[in-house]
């Protein structure tokens, strides 16, 4: 399979595979109303058996199969990553793999405190915090959670201290819920040293009661941002990513948009995402998922399993964003199970 390294494989709109976003469990410690509300995911709900999660080697050599193809950059999410015990062993499998130059993480920050040092020296180079408020009442109505605002400070603190940063910080904005600390957010990025990023809240999975309305268009946030700390265009610095990128003026560093609503980006989508039970899923909109895991389970070696990859991504189509609401589509699932 080595000889195959760094070979390009492009889906049926030439389109190559470069990102790897990896769920490795459905659990969360928070139950944000817009991705894991708390009347589906309350105390009956059935999370998945360790049994059904990739083991950390399942996956090690996932990430191999996809860096034969062209995969670069690998992000581990969830659910809550850092939920899963000892993650920084899978940082270090991920970070060695031969061809993979970038190992992120997404998470809400709450267990990043305790964390960031180790998971650095294993290898991560980056790490993207949730945060939707800067405002305790505001962020436990967000995130619907005992925990504090305060440990998700201090995680986002310790990364940064760690060397992990510049810290992205995503927030969701949701009409008439959290939209009016905006500016707030902003400014605590820009003092910090983070790059806040504004996501339209998205229709991702059947749970979240997602209504148009809420939506914050992101054209209406960059005037709002503007109208206070004015900001350039940053080109995108390289194909595939996903934020509008923005810098102010004044020099205090970057600020972003993900335009998945208003300003679809799927022309240029080269992300794949590896479900919390090893289903390579070509789209955070496409309804099923291949079976890697019945792959590495049925005895496939390097070779298969590198064709079970490439193979599903040649006839890869996915442009969901680009037709939303055009026609019906089968039920998605939960952005919890597949990676966010
Ligand atoms: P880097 O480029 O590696 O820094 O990461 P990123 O910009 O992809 O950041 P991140 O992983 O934090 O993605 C930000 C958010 O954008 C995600 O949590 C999703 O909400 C959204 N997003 C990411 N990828 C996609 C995608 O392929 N399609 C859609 N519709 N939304 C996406
Ligand atoms: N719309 C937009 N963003 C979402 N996220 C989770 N659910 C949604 C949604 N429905 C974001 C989280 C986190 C990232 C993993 O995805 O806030 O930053
Ligand atoms: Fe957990 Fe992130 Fe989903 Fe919130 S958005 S419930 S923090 S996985
Ligand atoms: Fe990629 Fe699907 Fe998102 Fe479009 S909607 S950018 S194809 S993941």
């Amino acid at each position: 399979m080595a000889s195959r390294a760094g070979t390009e494989v492009r889906d049926t709109r030439g389109r190559p595979l470069r990102d790897l976003r990896i769920s490795v469990t459905d659990r969360c410690n928070f139950r944000c109303p817009y991705c894991m509300p708390r009347e589906l995911f309350g105390p009956d709900h059935a999370f998945l058996p360790r049994s059904e999660l990739l083991t950390y080697d399942e996956i090690g050599r996932v990430v191999r199969a996809f860096a034969a193809t062209g995969v670069t950059k690998v992000r581990l999410t969830g659910g809550e990553p850092l939920l899963r015990r000892d993650l920084s062993v899978l940082v270090g499998i991920v970070a060695g793999t031969e061809g993979v130059a970038d190992v992120a993480l997404t998470t809400n920050g709450s267990l990043l405190a305790a964390q960031a040092e180790a998971l650095k020296t294993a290898g991560l180079r980056r790490v993207t915090v949730s945060l939707d408020s800067l405002d305790p009442d505001v962020f436990q109505q967000m995130a619907d959670t005992k925990i504090r605002l305060d440990a998700v400070l201090d995680g986002i603190a310790a990364a940064r201290d760690a060397g992990l940063g510049p810290v992205k910080l995503n927030a969701v904005l949701r009409r008439g819920v959290n939209d009016d600390g905006l500016l707030e957010l902003v400014d605590y990025a820009r003092e910090g040293g983070h790059v806040l990023r504004v996501i339209e809240f998205m229709d991702v999975g059947e749970t979240n009661g997602w209504l148009p309305d809420e939506v914050v268009p992101a054209a209406e946030v960059l005037a709002r941002v503007q109208a206070v700390h004015p900001m350039e265009p940053v080109g995108r610095s390289e194909r595939g990513e996903v934020a509008e990128r923005w810098r102010f003026l004044d020099g205090s560093g970057e600020f972003g948009l993900i335009t998945s609503v208003t300003k679809p980006f799927c022309g240029d989508c080269t992300r794949a995402r590896l479900s919390a039970v090893g289903e390579l899923y070509t789209c955070l909109f496409a309804s099923t998922g291949t079976d890697l895991r019945a792959v590495l389970r049925g005895g496939a070696d390097d070779d298969a399993l590198y064709e079970a990859v490439a193979g599903r991504w040649r006839v890869r189509d996915d442009n969901y964003s680009e037709v939303r609401g055009q026609q019906p589509t089968p039920p998605k699932p939960e952005m919890s199970f597949l990676g966010g």
